[in-house]
Order: C-alpha cells, then structure tokens, then sequence
C-alpha cells in the first residue's frame, strides 16, 4: 500500500507526526535527536531513530499478541511507522521493576533493588512544568482521565509489564523500568507513542550495564553501540 504522508501534525523532541489521506491513520518519523533533562540536553544518536522503529514494531507486536491494544498498525520502512490517529492522554505512565534514576534520587534508594510488586507511577506530560510527578487525585483535578480510564491504565500498565519481563529475560536483558503514554481511539484507550532504549531502562543480565538512553544522559559513551545490541537481541 502507498501512503503519501500529508502535512506534519506535530513535532517532538525524538518524533514527527504526519496525516495521510486515511483521517484514521498517521505516520509516525522517528529522529535520531536525543534530548534529556526536558530538552536542556541534546545531542545525536546516530540510527536511534532506525532502532526505535524496529524495537518498537516488535514490541507492539508481542502486546497485541498478548492482548493489548495498541495504535500499532504497521512498519512502512526504516524509519516510519503507520499507526492508528489517537488523541494522547497527557499522562506519563511508568512502570518500575527495580529502584533506578528519578525513583532512587526521589526518595534516597538505592539504585539496583527489586521492586516487588512493580510499581505504576504518573507524569503530567507538560514540557512547561517539566512533568511532574501526580497523583490520581491530581489526575482528576486536571480532568486528564475519569477515575475509570485511570484504573483501566494500571491494569494495562501492569499487564504490559507482565508480558515483556520474561521476553526482555530470554534475550539476557533486565527491564528495570518504563514509560507508557495512552491514547484514545473511538471510544476505547490503547498504547501509544513508543517502547524503546529511549523510553525504558535496559540492563544487561550479566554486566548490569546500562543499554539504553541512560548512557546519553549520564555521559556512558558508547552510546550507539548499546542501541545496535539492544536491536540485535529484540530483533536478531
Ligand atoms: P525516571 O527514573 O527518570 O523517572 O524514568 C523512568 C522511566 O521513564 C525510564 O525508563 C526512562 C523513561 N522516561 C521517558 O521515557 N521519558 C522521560 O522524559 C523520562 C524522564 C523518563
Ligand atoms: N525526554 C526527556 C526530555 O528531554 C528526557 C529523558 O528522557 O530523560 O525532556
């Protein structure tokens, strides 16, 4: 199928988003532009954008697999992916297996503990605040989602974190923790955005290095590397 990609909807810090001639579909263009601390860092990952897509693909994958609705509908090349036109809930779900990065500097853990059971946290996705962490009162204070929807987000939060712990296992990699975003579509809530080096911590089983975007953000090096075998072992 040829999709001409229409008029660019909106762009992010690691994506673009572009209409196409379907009002249901849009494309999604994954950047290799880095950025953390709320953009205040910025830089390059040469291919993350390719890596992205890829890991993302098959991830979405596995959750529709295993019951999860997502705006996955299909890879177009290296670097676009065609999902469903959902409207993002500016919520920033995470998911934590083991105490790491803000969790830890928070409330003076320490980093490398087990979470048992996992924890679900919420961000307002607001650049201008810098998106702080809320609680579900505050999520209905803002009117972000009825108390309904934020149940309903846990459990699919939880249920994605039950079905890609043992698949990130098998492939010798410890998923420590990750971010989520949901969107609306037609009346039902399903996964959005992406999961990727740059929106989940990854430490290899052995060495418990890091291989993910917390390299670019505390200065690690080998950088690139890191996201071409976190490829290789989700889609080798
Ligand atoms: P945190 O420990 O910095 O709060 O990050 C928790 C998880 O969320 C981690 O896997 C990285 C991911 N994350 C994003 O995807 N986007 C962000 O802007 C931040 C701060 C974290
Ligand atoms: N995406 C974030 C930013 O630049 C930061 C991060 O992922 O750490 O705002």
């Amino acid at each position: 199928m040829t999709l001409m990609k229409g008029t660019m909807l909106y762009e992010g810090k690691a994506k673009k988003i572009f209409e196409t001639v379907d009002p249901d579909r849009v494309i999604q263009y994954f950047k290799d532009d880095a950025t953390a601390f709320n953009a205040q860092k910025k830089g390059t990952i040469v291919e993350k954008g390719i890596v992205n897509n890829k890991v993302s693909e098959r991830l979405f994958r596995l959750l529709e697999e295993g019951g999860v609705p997502t705006h996955f509908v299909e890879r177009l090349n290296d670097r676009e992916m065609l999902t469903k036109k959902v409207r993002i809930v500016p919520i920033e779900v995470v998911v934590r297996n083991i105490i790491a990065g803000s969790l830890a500097k928070r409330l003076g853990l320490k980093e490398g503990e087990a979470i048992a059971p996992p924890i679900v946290e919420f961000y307002y996705k607001n650049d201008a605040l810098g998106d702080p962490l809320i609680t579900e009162e505050h999520i209905r204070l803002l009117n972000l989602a009825d108390p309904g929807m934020v149940g309903q987000i846990k459990d699919l939060a939880l249920k994605i974190n039950r079905l890609l712990t043992p698949f990130f296992q098998e492939r010798t990699m410890i998923l420590v923790d990750f971010k989520l975003e949901f969107g609306r579509h037609k009346g039902s809530l399903i996964l959005a955005d992406e999961i990727s080096p740059d929106t989940c911590r990854f430490w290899d089983q052995k060495t418990k290095e890091s291989m993910d975007k917390d390299r670019f953000r505390k200065d690690l090096g080998k950088i690139e590397e890191a996201y071409q075998e976190v490829l290789k072992r989700v889609c080798g």
